[in-house]
This record gives structure tokens, C-alpha cells and sequence, in this order.
């Protein structure tokens, strides 16, 4: 669907109301219904102050003269104030009782166990951010980080962030390919890895996958090399330095440096629905204010909780949500290297028992797995340290909701479902669970300061319990500032589909009590296992492939991923098909994209069914893949044929 359907239908329907439980509500930050609505009434009779207000929870080295300069589609906030990220997550704990705090408690997958102090980690970050200036590394200079989920990557990204660099985190599980394109867009200077990672049990041979992708990055001068796995990798005199020799001779001392509102702290790569990956632009001030805002109030943040985000720091989540976040609010932040289920199925529930973890917040994918997995894991382990719940990426459909609230939060736990996007920064719309009730399936309400509203193509807004599009209708601070070096896409894609609104590029319904209930995407980006992929990359992955001469990719449904990836593909004259080139296809997407995007299913086929205009009828393959039955208007198919011969095959 594009942004010009406007009404979706919507089939869902969900009765079930939980209230906040009242001795949670009676210590939560924000208590009542009516404390929830005073503030929003307050943000939007007045948003600049609002937000000032909030402001004040920064370390600020100079305050800002204006609060938000606002020339559609661009938004300066807090402007002409100074700080800085890595301040703001690590000095100014240090003369407070957080020194010697649990910063990140880690677990490495074969079972290590490291607990760095806000006071510590604070050294290693000053350490390395010595070894990046000693390497030259400027304010504005962008590096790529490629690094397994150990507790160096966060140290990375907030030495980084202390001297002005900005970062741009690409998730391990992508190939050497993915790599280059993302290091050459952002014309990264240096590439930070490791020489592997532990997933189930293998190492990912990362190293190796640099050494690839640095034959084709133009603008990579050094690499540094951690550590990790002991494995054998080749170091590229000149070019390759070890993380452990070059923090053995770094200094300590090494004072943050005071940082425009606006500037640059990272950039992070996610698919559109056309062409290459978008990397998405964040700035200092406002990204911090909106990540450490929500994560007190929505995961209604106590002193002496531990806080687990089970997601990957490849991914926005986080960033937002394992890093800065948690630690600009100095809480303690849970990092898990590997796999669910490795060695068991209960490694998640081993570790929230033995960190007596209090907030959990991980993916309905996740969720569904463990459904499958069985109850027999979790009952198999003491979970009662858990307090609150988090769901994030994907919707979560109402039985996953409920087996999550039963089985994990034994009823007592409420259950946040947060909608938002890498673009948003931070979280949008998700229960303050001390004063709204949740039900299950939706995201609920806004955070205050958000303006969302499902509307038509024209901005206006639908009536309840229709579909519509759901838009942002005003400027806010952890909102992505730009595609890097591609402005007019960025116009392009939020701001001029529907008129002066942020596009979610979401559809979505709301209810009679207000509440917004997501129905997914309605551009061509599939959500697999609660990541975006773009069907045109995937296209193009696979018409890569000399034996490829077309190719469509749709979503169809999946039990446990949410949307699995159907490719419909026509081979070059005189090539057979045969189930030895699905296998070969499917592994040569894993190689050009990463495994996220190895397809389920591979079709081949002698035509694609086509408009009169040559655009591929995606929505036919959508129901062709799903085995559902073609529905609606077929009348500007080209050749009836195609159609014809896909179902024959398929059948
Ligand atoms: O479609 C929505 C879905 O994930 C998209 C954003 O993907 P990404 O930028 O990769 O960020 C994921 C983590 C924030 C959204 O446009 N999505 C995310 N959270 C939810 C969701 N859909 C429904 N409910 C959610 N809670």
C-alpha cells in the first residue's frame, strides 16, 4: 500500500483493559491519568516550555538562548547551549553516589561475567577517546563501529561522542558488503571491529568481513582490532591496530569537550523503501533529552533497578535504550552478548534471575519464540525481581501480549508496548504505566510533547477506529535532523507526503478512548523479526546474481518473525530452475545483506504480473505468497497470464 491509500481497514478487535496496578502507580513517576493528561495539556499549550523545563535534567556547560528554531523541515533545538554526551552519561555521576554504581553489568555468551562501575567505565571511555584523538580523529570526523555486543562497543561510541565524533554503529550481523556502502556514505576515516563475536556457540568472523569491506571503502584509514575471540585474523601492517596495545599507552585524563546543542552525535543506517540504506542523522541535545526523558518515565525508572534492553546496539533501540538513555539517567544497564537459546532455551530467564533484573524490554519476535520454546523455560527460574515489561519493534499481537503479561510478569508486571522509529530517536507512543491502562495490542497514548494523529493523505484527521496514516504533527527534540548528505530525501520521505506533518510511513487506527493501535508499514519495507529491511535492497541483492534477470520481494506472514521475505524470481534465458539455485540464491542475499535477510521462500517464475505502466503488482504477490486469495481490482494487469501461471506454480 502507498501513502495515498488513506483507509485501511481495521480488523483487530481487542476488548481487554488492564488498569495500572495500584502499588505500582502509588511510586511511580507519574501517578494518575490526570497528572498524565496535565502534562500534555501543558506541551501543547506551550511545547517550547515544556521542554525547556525537562532540559534542566542535562549537564549543560552553556545554556541554549533559544529553545527551538523551527523553518520546516528542519529544527534546531536548544539553540546556542553547549554539552556533551559522554559527560552527561559518565562525569557527572562521579561526584554523586553513582560513582562506584553498576554502569554495565555484561554477560558474554560463553558465560563471562564483567561489571564496569560508572567510575570505570568513565576511564575507559577518556582512554580510548586519547587513542582516537591520538589518531587524528577530529570533531565532525565520522567513525564506523562493527563490533559485537561486548561492553568495548559502548565505550566506542562514548569516547566518540567526548571529542565530537560522530559514529555510525553497523550491526554485526551484516555482511562485508553492507559495510562498505555504509562506511563509504559516510565517509568514515576509521573502522572499529573485533576479531569475532559468539552467536550460538560460533564466532561471526568479523575481521574477516572488514579485511572484505575495506577493498572497497575509499575513506578508511585505520582499523582498530579488539580482542574478542582469540581467533586467527590477519592484521594489515599500517592499516590494523589492536584495541588492548593502543589503550596500554593512553592517558586517562582526557576532559570532554563542550559541544554545540547540534552537533552530530551519530548516524545510523536503516531502509527506505527505494534504493540505498538512509543514514539517519542525530544530534547531542535533544536526542539526549528525549532517550533519558522517556526511559525514566516509561520504564518508570527506579534507583536501584537493574534494566535489561535484550536488543542489539546495532540497532536504534540500542543506542537509545542500552546506552544513552539508561546511562544519562545512571541507572544500571544490562548487556548481553549472544543468542536466546544458547546453550538453552532459558539463557534470557537464567540471566534475569541471576541479575535480579527489574525491567525487561526485548521484541515480539523474541516473545513468540519463547511461546514456542515452551513455558518450561521460564517457570524453570525464580523471575520475580521483574516489575515492568517493554515491547518494541514490531506489533505485538494480542497473544503474545497475553502469555508475556502471564507467564513472564505473573500479572503483576505492566506491560509497556513503545512505538517509535530510528527517525524518532526516542520513544512516541507507548503507556506511562503508572497512569494508563494498558490493552493489549496497542502502543497506547502519546508521550507528552508528541502530537500523533492518524490522519488522510490530505492531513486530516480520520475518524475513530478507521485507518489512516499515522503522522507526527509537530517538531520534537530526539527527531532525526537529516539523511546524511541527502536532504531532499529527507524532505522527500517525511515531510512532503502528507502537508506539514511528519510521515511515519505507519498506518494505524485510534480508538475511542485514544489510544493508537499500529497496523504496520505502508511503504515497501518488510519488518522481519522487528528490523527493517527494504524490498528493494533485497531485490537488487538478488538481481545481482548473473543467473537473475528480475526480481520482486514481498512480506507474507511468519509465525515467530512477523513477516518472512517471498521473492518471486525470473531467470535469465536457458538457466533450470532447480531447489540447488533457491539454496544458492537465498545464501547469496545472507552474503550481499546479512542473514536477517536471507529469504524464506524462493518462487521462480517465467513473468511478474505488471501494470500497464510496468510497475510490479506487489499486492498480488503479497496474497499469492500468504496463500490468500487475490482480492479487488486486477483490471490494470497487463498480462492476466502471469497471474495465472504464478498460481498454477504455486499450486
Ligand atoms: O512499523 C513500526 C515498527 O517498526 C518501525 C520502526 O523500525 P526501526 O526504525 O527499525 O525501529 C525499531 C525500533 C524502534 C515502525 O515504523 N514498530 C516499532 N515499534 C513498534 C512498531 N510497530 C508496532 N508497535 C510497536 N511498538
Amino acid at each position: 500500500m502507498s501513502a495515498s491509500a488513506s483507509h485501511i481497514t481495521s480488523v483487530l478487535k481487542e476488548t481487554r483493559s488492564f488498569p495500572p496496578p495500584p502499588r505500582f502507580a502509588a511510586h511511580a513517576h507519574i501517578r494518575s491519568l490526570e497528572e498524565y493528561e496535565e502534562l500534555c495539556q501543558r506541551a501543547r499549550e506551550n511545547p517550547e516550555a515544556f521542554w525547556a523545563d525537562q532540559a534542566e535534567r542535562l549537564h549543560w556547560f552553556q545554556r541554549w538562548q533559544q529553545v527551538l528554531d523551527w523553518k520546516e523541515p528542519h529544527a534546531q533545538w536548544f539553540v546556542g547551549g553547549k554539552l556533551n554526551a559522554s559527560y552527561n552519561c559518565l562525569d557527572r555521576h562521579l561526584n554523586t553516589p553513582h560513582k562506584n554504581k553498576a554502569a554495565i553489568i555484561w554477560e558474554g555468551e560463553p558465560g563471562e561475567s564483567r561489571i564496569l562501575t560508572y567510575q570505570t567505565l568513565h576511564r575507559e571511555v577518556c582512554q580510548f577517546a586519547n587513542v582516537l584523538k591520538a589518531l587524528g580523529m577530529q570533531p565532525g570526523d565520522r567513525v564506523t563501529i562493527y563490533m559485537p555486543m561486548v561492553p568495548e562497543l559502548a565505550i566506542a561510541m562514548l569516547a566518540c561522542a567526548r571529542i565530537g565524533v560522530t559514529h555510525s554503529v553497523i550491526f554485526g550481523g551484516f555482511s562485508a558488503d553492507a559495510v562498505a556502502d555504509r562506511n563509504n556514505d559516510a565517509k568514515s576515516r576509521l573502522i572499529i571491529t573485533a576479531d569475532g563475536g559468539w552467536r550460538r556457540g560460533k564466532v561471526i568472523p568479523l575481521k574477516d568481513n572488514v579485511d572484505e569491506a575495506l577493498t572497497k571503502s575509499t575513506t578508511i584509514e585505520k582499523c582498530i582490532v579488539l580482542n574478542r575471540c582469540h581467533q586467527q585474523i590477519t592484521m594489515k601492517p599500517g592499516r590494523d591496530l589492536w584495541w588492548h596495545e593502543l589503550m596500554a599507552q593512553a592517558s586517562a585524563d582526557c576532559p570532554a569537550v563542550p559541544l554545540d546543542s547540534e552537533h552530530p552525535l551519530y548516524i545510523l543506517y536503516t531502509s527506505g523503501s527505494t534504493g540505498k540504506p538512509k543514514g539517519i542523522l542525530h544530534t547531542t541535545a535533544g536526542y539526549l533529552l528525549g532517550t533519558s526523558l522517556t526511559h525514566e518515565w516509561i520504564f518508570d525508572l527506579r534507583e536501584e533497578d537493574t534494566y535489561w534492553c535484550t536488543a542489539d546496539i546495532g540497532w536504534v533501540t540500542g543506542h537509545s535504550y542500552i546506552v544513552y538513555g539508561p546511562l544519562c539517567n545512571g541507572a544500571t544497564t544490562l548487556m548481553y552478548e549472544g543468542a536466546p537459546n544458547y546453550p538453552r532455551e532459558d539463557r534470557f530467564w537464567e540471566i534475569i534471575e541471576k541479575y535480579q533484573v527489574n525491567i525487561f524490554y526485548t521484541a515480539p519476535t523474541a516473545i513468540r519464540a519463547f511461546i514456542k520454546w515452551g513455558d518450561k523455560w521460564p517457570n524453570g527460574h525464580d523471575l520475580s525481581s521483574l516489575r515492568l515489561l517493554g515491547s518494541v519493534g514490531e506489533p505485538i499481537n494480542p497473544e503474545a501480549w497475553m502469555w508475556y503479561h502471564t507467564v513472564i510478569g505473573k500479572e503483576k508486571c505492566p506491560i509497556v508496548d513503545t512505538w517509535w522509529q530510528t527517525e524518532t530517536g526516542a520513544i512516541m507512543i507507548a503507556p506511562v504505566p503508572g497512569a494508563i491502562a494498558t490493552k493489549p495490542g496497542s502502543a497506547t497514548r502519546p508521550f507528552p510533547g508528541i502530537i500523533a494523529e492518524v490522519v488522510d493523505r490530505q492531513g486530516r484527521p480520520v475518524p475513530d477506529n478507521t485507518g489512516g496514516l499515522l503522522v507526527i504533527r509537530q517538531p520534537w527534540p530526539a527527531m532525526l535532523r537529516t539523511i546524511y548528505g541527502d536532504d531532499e530525501r529527507y524532505r522527500q520521505q517525511y515531510w512532503n507526503q502528507v502537508p506539514h506533518c511528519y510521515f511515519t510511513a505507519d498506518g494505524a487506527r485510534r480508538d475511542s478512548d485514544g489510544y493508537i493501535w499500529i497496523m504496520g508499514r505502508v511503504d515497501d519495507v518488510l519488518n522481519v523479526a522487528g528490523h527493517r529491511l527494504s524490498t528493494m535492497e533485497i531485490e537488487s541483492a538478488l538481481v545481482h546474481h548473473p543467473k537473475v534477470a528480475e526480481a520482486a520481494v514481498v512480506g507474507r506472514p511468519d509465525e515467530i518473525k512477523g513477516e518472512g521475505i517471498a521473492c518471486f524470481v525470473t531467470l535469465v534465458g536457458g538457466v533450470p530452475a532447480s531447489d540447488e539455485l533457491k539454496k544458492e540464491l537465498r545464501e547469496h542475499v545472507a552474503h550481499e545483506i546479512g542473514a536477517l535477510a536471507r529469504p524464506d521462500d524462493i518462487r521462480f517464475t517465467e513473468a511478474l504480473p505488471k501494470t500497464r505502466s510496468g510497475k510490479i503488482m506487489r499486492r498480488l504477490l503479497r496474497d499469492i505468497a500468504s496463500g490468500r486469495e487475490t482480492v479487488g481490482d486486477t483490471t490494470t494487469l497487463e498480462d492476466y497470464s502471469a497471474l495465472a501461471r504464478l498460481r498454477e506454480e504455486e499450486a
